[in-house]
């Protein structure tokens, strides 16, 4: 029996029903009326048979044409929307609300409580921290570390309190090997060059870069048509 026979037995649907389920940010709203027991899966979902899934009592849902790659480990709890495909090794926490056509690269990490909005792309071995919201449309290559807890707070009193998460408008374009400190915010179409260490707000269509960024000018009109969003 293959992998996703066997998370088939949970429970399987027709039809992914994707607007009730996923039109705001509460985990599973109406699951009720589906009647869910742990996994929900939709149609020609293929997840590969070394996919590791943890049991935690949270519910999954994962809808059609869903794509989950060798190695990943998938915990319950994550809403995985139509036409999302996650890559090899990726590790997706509790929480992990990835909306419809993202692609979710091999070896990127999501720490749960995150929302990844449609039509973007999650490139290689990124960290995407808790409380990180990614816009639509979206460009996010490979290495890049999202941050959330200034006073690096773990095992310490108050640990979990001040988390503050990136926050990426719409179309943003983020180069290779990039870091944000927590709570930054960049505005739509933005474009962050490859190496920045991005220490402020970013507003909307500009181009940063440098460490720390910086200003550099406008994003080109053609960044913006080329992400046809
Ligand atoms: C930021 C970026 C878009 C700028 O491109 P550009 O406007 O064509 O810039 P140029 O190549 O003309 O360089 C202009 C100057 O900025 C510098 N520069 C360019 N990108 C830089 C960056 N990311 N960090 C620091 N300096 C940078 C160049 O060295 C050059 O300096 P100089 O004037 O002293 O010679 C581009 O450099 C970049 O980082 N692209 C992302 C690539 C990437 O990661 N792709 C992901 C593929 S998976």
């Amino acid at each position: 029996m293959s992998q996703t026979e066997k998370w088939r037995q949970y429970k399987v649907i027709e039809e992914f029903p994707t607007r009730e389920l996923l039109s705001d940010s509460t985990l599973l709203k109406g699951e009720e009326d589906f009647d869910l027991k742990d996994i929900v899966i939709g149609k020609s979902v293929n997840i590969a048979p070394t996919v590791s899934y943890v049991l935690n009592g949270k519910k999954t849902v994962i809808g059609n044409n869903v794509t989950i790659g060798a190695g990943t480990v998938m915990f319950g709890g994550c809403v995985l929307n139509d036409n999302v495909f996650v890559g090899h090794n990726a590790v997706l926490r509790e929480g992990t609300k990835l909306r419809k056509h993202v692609i979710f690269g091999s070896l990127s990490v999501s720490e749960g409580d995150c929302i990844i909005e449609e039509h973007t792309l999650v490139h290689s071995q990124c960290h995407i921290t808790k409380y990180t919201y990614i816009g639509p449309y979206c460009f996010i290559a490979p290495f890049t570390v999202f941050s959330n807890d200034k006073e690096m707070m773990y095992r310490r009193r108050g640990h979990g309190e001040n988390l503050e998460g990136v926050i990426l408008g719409k179309g943003v374009r983020v180069g290779v090997s990039c870091i944000f400190l927590p709570g930054v915010e960049v505005g739509d179409y933005a474009v962050i060059g490859a190496g920045s260490l991005v220490t402020k707000d970013v507003p909307p269509g500009r181009l940063w870069y440098g460490h720390p960024a910086e200003d550099q000018g406008s994003a080109s009109e053609e960044e913006v048509k080329v992400c046809n969003c």
